[in-house]
């Protein structure tokens, strides 16, 4: 006599509580524009806000870690989802802000929530990064690796901004967003995509790095704007399409939109390319300005806060940055 086990179920993971940080300091672009002017940097609220349509940033004070960020911003998504922390078997926070070199900030997150034993690691793939987290989350909790995660974007990018190079240092902000990602047995995350292509290093890098106890080479971020502008609007355009076919879905089917918060222009360009209508774009950058790693998950728990996302929604996220890295995530929340 044979006996079969019974088949498993798929298992699926699923977002069931989100939650953001912004540090208290909010600069306007005149404010910035103040800053700047006392060093004979020139910039003005119109050039900023025509070119990106950014009109404030948060920066942290002085002392203020990316763990700081990630842990409050967490605390928040435990809270939304009705999670203890205890619970949480992965935490993985995407971030190129990080505390120390080494351990991991989400090892100083894991440590500051009060919780030990799962497992804890950053991602560094710049503003793509919290969209590679979310996926290699999905991927950990659908083979029965975890089940309840912690998936974290935070970013302290004021502390590698050339305040003296206009054309980048007005364009990034501080903060930190974060999600509860649960094993479920119906779909949450539907499909997702991960891109690189390192021939583009240069093109947004921060070049410097720690050696024999110095720092060697320029610890400030470098960008050639018009360079990164071109390929983010051809890469968002193509992961979205392929993302939609993975998962059987049509562009009509997208509720909300929440590409990387970078620049208004690529924001709508992205919209307008996918056919969708402007009013399902969602947009953050021009309060939050560039947080980068945390531009995402920001974005998404500023809008099902304010009720605008609501349960049941399929949201498209799309992340795209420095490496060169893009990448999307399909889900239905
Ligand atoms: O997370 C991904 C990271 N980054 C991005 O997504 C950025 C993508 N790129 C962009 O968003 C745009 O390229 C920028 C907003 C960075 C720049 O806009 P642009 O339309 O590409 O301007 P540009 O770099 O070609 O500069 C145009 C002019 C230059 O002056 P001249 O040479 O025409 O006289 C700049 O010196 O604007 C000048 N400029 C500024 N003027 C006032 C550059 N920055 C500033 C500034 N204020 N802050």
């Amino acid at each position: 006599m044979t006996s079969t086990a019974p088949p498993t179920p798929p298992r699926y993971s699923r977002i069931t509580g989100t939650g953001s940080y912004l540090p208290p300091r909010r600069l306007t672009n005149d404010a910035l524009a103040a800053q700047l002017a006392q060093d004979g940097i020139e910039t003005s609220d119109q050039w900023i806000v025509e070119r990106t349509g950014i009109k404030a940033r948060h920066f942290a004070d002085a002392g203020v870690a990316c763990s700081d960020l990630a842990v409050q911003a967490a605390r928040h998504a435990l809270e939304a989802a009705d999670v203890d922390a205890a619970s949480i078997d992965l935490i993985i926070l995407a971030t190129s802000t990080p505390d120390m070199v080494f351990p991991s900030t989400a090892c100083i997150v894991q440590q500051k929530l009060g919780i030990h034993g799962g497992a804890a690691f950053d991602v560094q793939a710049v503003c793509s990064g919290f969209v590679y987290a979310l996926t290699i989350a999905d991927s950990m909790i659908r083979t029965g690796v975890a089940t309840k995660a912690l998936v974290i974007g935070s970013e302290v990018f004021s502390r590698i901004l050339d305040f003296k190079d206009r054309g980048t240092c007005v364009l990034f902000g501080d903060g930190a967003g974060a999600v509860v990602l649960e094993a479920s047995d119906t779909p949450g995350i539907l499909s997702s995509e991960l891109h690189a292509d390192g021939r583009h290093v240069g093109i947004l890098c921060v070049p410097g790095h720690v050696s024999g106890g110095q720092v060697l080479g320029d610890p400030l971020l470098k960008m050639d704007g018009p360079a990164v502008f071109k390929i983010a609007v051809n890469v968002l355009y193509d992961v979205a399409r392929s993302v939609l076919d993975k998962a059987g879905r049509s562009e009509a089917q997208v509720d909300w939109l929440i590409p990387h918060q970078a620049n208004i222009r690529i924001l709508q360009s992205t919209a307008k390319r996918l056919k969708l209508p402007f009013d399902k774009l969602i947009v953050t950058v021009d309060q939050h300005g560039n947080t980068s790693a945390a531009s995402i998950p920001l974005a998404l728990d500023v809008s099902v806060r304010s009720g605008k996302i609501a349960r049941g929604d399929t949201v498209l996220l799309e992340g795209v940055g420095g490496g060169f890295t893009w990448g999307a995530v399909l889900l239905d929340l």
